[in-house]
């Protein structure tokens, strides 16, 4: 591929503060977005396509074939599900466990596991016309169940691990499948979003990324994993975390 290739990314839950930071990136370099969220993205460029979907199974299979119908899946090289909750107006993270209740647990696994399941379910004929591509769901470093020292976060913990169980899953299917495609499970870092904003108190200046050092980040350690049928879960600088 050269590097004046126009290629194709498709960013779903688009109006995370990354997703935007690498929505913004691709457009300028010349790419084409796709992006779907559950509310219309403020913005609009001619090489962005924006689509509205509220994440049910039958929405999710309605984006996929107008995506299958209307797009050069040729092109494609990049598809990446940013969608993830930690708290909300009813929700915060579980200090202790007399805070476990089943809304939050509910509400988490729906966001950070079933979501993405469902996504990376009705995305394989898509990404089986892909002449090479990476399939990339934003994760944690606290789904992971090796590195738990601290507890807590009980929600958001168990469901970021089932949504690593989902990405190795998937990737033992789609190494017979769609042998193309890489799966990966991404942590960020803490990043300036609204989903860290309660929790940046005891982050260092230095700790705390700009959403557009990760967007620029996460596509630069995606370049340098190959296609070997393997999932990876890695963090912001490449590096290999614990399942
Ligand atoms: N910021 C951090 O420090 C940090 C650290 C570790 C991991 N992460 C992960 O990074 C990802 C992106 O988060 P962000 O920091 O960019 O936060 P953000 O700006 O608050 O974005 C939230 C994202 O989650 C989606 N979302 C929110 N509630 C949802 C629900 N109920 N059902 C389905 N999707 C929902 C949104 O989708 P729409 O676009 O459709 O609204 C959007 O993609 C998340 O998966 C998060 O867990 C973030």
């Amino acid at each position: 591929m050269s590097n004046t290739e126009t290629t194709l990314c498709l960013v779903i839950g688009a109006n995370s503060a990354i997703a935007q930071s690498l929505t913004h990136q691709q457009l300028a370099q010349g790419n084409r977005v796709v992006a779907v969220s559950r509310t219309a993205l403020a913005f609009s460029h001619p090489h962005l396509t924006s689509l509205v979907c509220d994440n049910s199974e039958s929405d999710i299979e309605a984006v996929c074939a107008r995506i299958a119908h209307e797009t050069d899946l040729d092109k494609l090289r990049y598809a990446i599900i940013f969608n993830g909750l930690l708290h909300n107006d009813k929700i915060s993270p579980e200090k202790r466990l007399e805070h476990i209740n089943q809304y939050q647990l509910v509400q988490s696994f729906q966001a950070n596991s079933i979501t993405p399941a469902l996504w990376m379910q009705h995305l394989l004929p898509i990404l089986q016309q892909s002449s090479g591509c990476h399939l990339c769901c934003f994760s944690a470093r606290v789904g992971s169940i090796n590195d738990n020292r601290l507890g807590g976060w009980y929600s958001y913990r168990a469901s970021k691990a089932a949504l690593n169980m989902l990405v190795k899953t998937f990737a033992i299917e789609y190494a017979r499948r769609a042998k193309k495609v890489k799966l990966v499970a991404f942590h960020p870092g803490t990043t300036d979003t609204l989903l860290s904003q309660p929790f940046q108190k005891n982050v260092s200046p230095e700790a705390l990324f700009k959403p557009a050092f990760v967007a620029e980040q996460l596509l630069a350690n995606l370049a340098k994993l190959p296609a070997d049928q393997q999932a990876s879960y890695i963090d912001w600088q490449g590096k290999n975390i614990d399942w």
